[in-house]
């Protein structure tokens, strides 16, 4: 039995291009092309390379849409005048703000401000409500992906244990409602958690979305286990590397999702879908 290094960028890959191919099929049927705006507050250098790759796909799969820059200054109400704006004009079908967003401004009252309809980071209360109810809705793009490479990859999931270490809005809680709709048993751990090491070794699934580089080491990993690396973290050297001690962990992980090139690229193609669903729902209705 050989680990697995999940390749996320290669299946990334293969999904934009089927989005790709159904986008030209849509935009002859509906007469327009999907339509995403991306709004980037301030000059975060993060927020700035994954804005410029959510654009360069964009384009790739033939959607319009605009890179509204704003400096890191804007007020909280001419951000919001702007998501108005966008919310009103009929030819936009996805609205994403990169977060984080500069500290004057409440996080909260700009995701409160996007269209539900036009939501495709799944960030609006109605839309988290909705996933919780187990109603359609719009998921969140980075927990989509996860779940998608586990499907690829074929990852037996009912029944089995997961362990998600994390707790944020954005991955851990809503990707611990995507695996208990699998029928996963799943356990929250966070940075209280009481020996978390023991915790982690009862994973068949170990899902890390902390922000802290290396902070999954050999010991906390159950042989055969699958290990979600989330964690995108620039070292001192200016490389990227993940949550998981990847060198240690996956010599003893049946499967592992390198970084980058895991959940990363996925996460964007998960975006592209997003919008399609958005565009698609917004022209049926
Ligand atoms: N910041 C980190 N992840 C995300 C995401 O998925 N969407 C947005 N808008 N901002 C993020």
């Amino acid at each position: 039995m050989g680990i697995m290094i999940i390749d996320g960028k290669q299946i990334a890959q293969t999904i934009k291009e089927d989005i790709r191919e159904q986008v030209a099929d849509l935009t002859a049927q509906y007469g327009r092309k999907p339509c995403l705006d991306v709004i980037l507050v301030g000059e975060n250098p993060a927020s700035m390379s994954y804005v410029r790759s959510k654009i360069k796909a964009t384009e790739y799969c033939g959607f319009d849409g605009e890179l509204i820059s704003l400096p890191e200054t804007t007020s909280q109400d001419e951000l919001l005048r702007i998501i108005c704006e966008r919310n009103n004009n009929n030819a936009v079908d996805g609205i994403l703000v990169q977060l984080p967003l500069p500290a004057h401004i409440n996080e909260q009252a700009v995701i409160n401000a996007i269209s539900p309809e036009k939501d495709v980071d799944g960030f609006h209360p109605l839309n988290v409500a909705r996933l919780w109810l187990g109603d359609e809705t719009i998921v969140p793009c980075t927990p989509m992906g996860i779940m998608a490479l586990l499907e690829e990859t074929k990852t037996p999931l009912q029944g089995r244990h997961a362990v998600v270490v994390g707790r944020s809005n954005i991955v851990g809680k809503p990707v611990a409602k995507l695996l208990l709709d699998k029928n996963c048993t799943v356990t929250i751990a966070h940075s209280r958690t009481a020996d978390l090491a023991a915790v982690c070794r009862t994973a068949d699934i170990l899902v890390v979305a902390v922000g802290r580089p290396h902070m999954i080491t050999a010991d906390m990993v159950k042989p055969g286990a699958t290990v979600i690396d989330v964690g995108i973290n620039r070292t001192v050297d200016g490389h990227l590397v993940g949550d998981v001690d990847f060198e240690s962990v996956a010599p003893i992980a049946g499967a592992i999702t390198p970084v980058p090139g895991g959940v990363g690229p996925m996460t964007i193609a998960m975006l592209m879908r997003n919008t399609i669903t958005c565009y698609q729902r917004r022209m049926n209705k």
